[in-house]
Parts: structure tokens; C-alpha cells; sequence
């Protein structure tokens, strides 16, 4: 069904000419008690309007008929009249309406066919119309939405699935390929497959880890993070992570800076959590970071008078690399995004570390961002809110 257009807003109205005699219009006006408003036209084409109720108060004030009577009534009409074509749809029509006279609301306007006079549009009609198609426009949208959020659970749901295929085999091939490496029943022979088994193994490993970032995605997309929670110090996790990342520090040439406030205080959140954020941070820095380079992982708590401007406990992972250009900073928060496509990338990942750590820290109630400078470094920063910071206990004494 086409979209009812001016033509279909317009009510013959039988014009008058502009030299019409006020007194005829006036008995018109009496004896047609319908209508609001008559058009005035010159050779079929409109060149202004009378309204009822103006064309009344000006008519009968006193001596309104011997001033006007025998006046033509060009003298009355109104001269800015919003004209428009028969197949102006109404959505433009009112637009023109409110962009001539601001609140027009209830003034008609009038309808041509090619130039000449048609007939006049109802301004009430008109709203009527509009308010249709407002409801029409949000029940379309709110039938896309519920469309677009089944795919998207679908999808969800096929990728949780999919994952929990892939990894039973796989903790197979990894298993055994483990067992052959450590030389558990014997050597492999010939020795040349030695090497090849630690490939299958490593490969096994990256995959494993692929895949389990993947469900860890489904799980957050379908809102299933559930928060294991504890009491522990985030600088004993600090510590815990750069050990097991040493190895990949060295092997980077990166140096390694940590700075951990003095007394800093326990937090109740999921530590596995906090550990995988401090880690996909770190791991990061470590990866966009050339050589010679350094990282540095800071911990503070922020109070409302301090210069960072933030309150909670700011976990903050900083490093000299590559950078990341200003237009892509919030997008690489999200899944699959990365600042170099797939053709040209140089460096491994999925690009799913910064959305899990997002929605990790978000889980906790906190917030991710980065700030960062091409070619001169990165600072990714996690902060959890104030309610996340134990206050009755003891504090950590060491620092680093
Ligand atoms: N410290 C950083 N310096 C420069 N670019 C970065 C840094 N951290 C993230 N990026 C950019 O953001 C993108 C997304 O990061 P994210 O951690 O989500 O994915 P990834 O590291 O590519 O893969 P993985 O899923 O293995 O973590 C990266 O591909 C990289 O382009
Ligand atoms: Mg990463």
C-alpha cells in the first residue's frame, strides 16, 4: 500500500477568485458551516487563503460590513500559505510546514495538481496520518529488534555449542601429543617426529585457548558471567602474572616497570577474573611492544580529590609501542576488532582480549578504557569502583 500522499489530504473546497466580494464570502461562510477555510485563485492557480475564524473577526467588528462588504477579498486573505504539490508525501509536508511556520499545527495548507488549484489539506487530517505512521514506524522497529536479538542469541548459542564440540577432541590430540613429547612409553621414532609432536602439541595449546576465549565470549554475549568472589590483594595476582609472563618479557627485550602504591588495600572481586584482565593487559603490551621497549603495570587506589579524576581501585598496564590511532581506540574494545585486518597482520590473537577484559571489569562494575599516542606507547586502564575495595581490612604493607 503506497503512503497516503497530499492528494489524499485534500478536501475540495470551491475557490474564489481574489476580487470575490467580501459579502459573498461571508454568506458563504454562513451557509457552509463546514468549512474552515476557503482558498483564493487566480486562473487555477492559489495565491492565498481566508480562514473562517480571522475572516469572521475582521468582518464583524463594527462597521466590518460597510468597510469590507463591497471590498474585494484579496483584502482578508492570508498571503503565506504553505502550497504544495499532490504527490508531496505527508512526512514532507509537515516538514515543510514546521520549517514555514514553526508551530502551524492546525493551519491548512493548499493541495495543487501541476500548478493548479486541487483542493485544501486538512491539517488535522495530516496529524492524524503522521501519528499513524509513528506507530507503524516503531512497531517495524521494535519487530527488527526482536529479530536481530534472536539471531543474535542463535548465534550465541551455536558458538557455546560448537566450542564444547571442538574441545573434547581436541584435549584429546593434546593429551596424547603430550604423553608422545615427555616420552612417556618410549622415544618416537624416528627422532625427526619428536619435533613434529611438539608442534602438534603447541598448536593443540593455541588452539585450546582460541577456543576457550571463544566460549568465554558466548558465555558474556548471553549474559551468563558469573562472578566468583573472594577477599585477596590484586598486587599478590599483580606479582603472580608478571612471574609467569617473565619468559615472554625477556624473549620481548622489553624492561619491566611495577608500580604498586604503598598499603594498598584487599578487593572483593572474582580473582581467576582479575588475573585474566591484568594478563590479556599485559600480554598486550607485551606483543605491541618492540623491542627495547617497556611495560609497566601500576596499581593505585583513586579518592575523589585525586588527579586522576577517577575513584576506585585503578589497575593501569602502560607500554612504549606501536600505539593505536585515535579513530579505533573504542573499537578494538570489541570483539573480533583489531587495528590491522587480517591480511595485513603481523602480530597472532583473535582480537577477543580487550572485549573479554571489558566485559570482565564491567562485570565487576567497573570500567575499561585506553588512551594512546601512535608510535609513542599505550595506557590501558581497568578501574573497579570503590564499593570493590575492602575498607576493614588490614592493609598490604610491601611495595613494589
Ligand atoms: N597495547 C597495545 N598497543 C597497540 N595496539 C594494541 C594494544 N592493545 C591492543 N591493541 C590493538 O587492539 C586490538 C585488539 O586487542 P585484543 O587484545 O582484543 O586482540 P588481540 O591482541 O589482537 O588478540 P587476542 O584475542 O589474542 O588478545 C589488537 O589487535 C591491536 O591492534
Ligand atoms: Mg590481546
Amino acid at each position: 500500500m503506497t503512503p497516503p500522499a497530499a492528494r489524499d489530504l485534500a478536501i475540495h473546497v470551491i475557490p474564489v477568485s481574489p476580487d470575490t466580494g467580501c459579502a459573498s464570502v461571508f454568506d458563504r461562510f454562513l451557509s457552509e458551516p463546514e468549512t474552515r477555510s476557503i482558498p483564493i485563485v487566480r486562473n487555477g492557480r492559489p495565491v492565498g487563503l481566508v480562514s473562517r475564524k480571522n475572516f469572521l473577526i475582521t468582518y464583524a467588528r463594527m462597521y466590518g460590513a460597510e468597510l469590507y462588504g463591497k471590498r474585494p477579498v484579496a483584502l482578508l486573505m492570508e498571503r503565506d500559505i504553505l502550497i504544495v504539490d499532490a504527490d508531496t508525501s505527508c512526512e514532507t509536508i509537515n516538514a515543510r510546514a514546521r520549517s514555514a511556520f514553526g508551530d502551524m499545527r492546525m493551519r491548512p495548507f493548499v493541495v495543487t495538481e501541476n500548478g493548479t488549484y486541487a483542493g485544501i489539506g486538512d491539517a488535522a487530517r495530516l496529524m492524524m496520518v503522521m501519528a499513524d505512521l509513528a506507530a507503524a514506524r516503531a512497531a517495524a522497529l521494535e519487530e527488527q529488534t526482536r529479530r536481530a536479538e534472536a539471531a543474535s542469541a542463535s548465534k550465541t548459542q551455536f558458538l557455546a555449542s560448537m566450542s564444547h564440540e571442538l574441545r573434547t577432541p581436541l584435549n584429546a590430540i593434546i593429551g596424547f601429543a603430550d604423553l608422545m613429547r615427555l616420552k612417556t612409553l618410549g622415544e618416537v621414532q624416528p627422532p625427526r617426529y619428536q619435533e613434529y609432536v611438539e608442534d602438534i602439541h603447541k598448536s593443540g595449546v593455541h588452539l585450546l585457548n582460541m577456543i576457550n576465549e571463544l566460549l568465554d565470549m558466548a558465555k558474556i554475549e548471553s549474559g551468563h558471567v558469573e562472578l566468583r568472589e573472594t577477599v585477596f590483594f590484586p598486587m599478590d595476582v599483580g606479582l603472580d602474572v608478571l612471574r609467569m609472563l617473565r619468559q615472554s618479557i625477556a624473549e620481548a627485550e622489553l624492561q619491566l616497570r611495577v608500580t604498586i602504591a604503598e598499603g594498598l588495600p584487599p578487593i572483593y572481586a572474582d580473582q581467576q577474573q582479575i588475573r585474566r584482565v591484568l594478563i590479556n593487559l599485559l600480554s598486550n603490551a607485551i606483543k605491541y611492544t618492540p623491542a627495547g621497549g617497556t611495560v609497566t603495570l601500576s596499581v593505585c587506589v583513586c579518592g575523589p580529590n585525586d588527579e586522576c579524576g577517577v575513584e576506585g581501585m585503578l589497575l593501569t598496564v602502560e607500554d612504549t609501542g606501536i600505539g593505536i590511532p585515535a579513530e579505533k581506540l573504542e573499537k578494538v574494545l570489541e570483539a573480533f576488532e583489531q587495528v590491522e585486518n587480517s591480511f595485513t597482520r603481523t602480530r597472532a590473537g583473535t582480537g577477543l582480549g580487550l572485549a573479554l577484559t571489558k566485559a570482565m571489569v564491567e562485570a565487576h562494575g567497573g570500567r575499561l578504557w585506553l588512551e594512546s599516542e601512535l608510535g609513542k606507547g599505550t595506557k590501558a586502564h581497568a578501574l573497579l569502583p570503590s564499593s570493590r575495595i575492602v575498607t576493614d581490612a588490614p592493609a598490604q604493607r610491601s611495595a613494589v
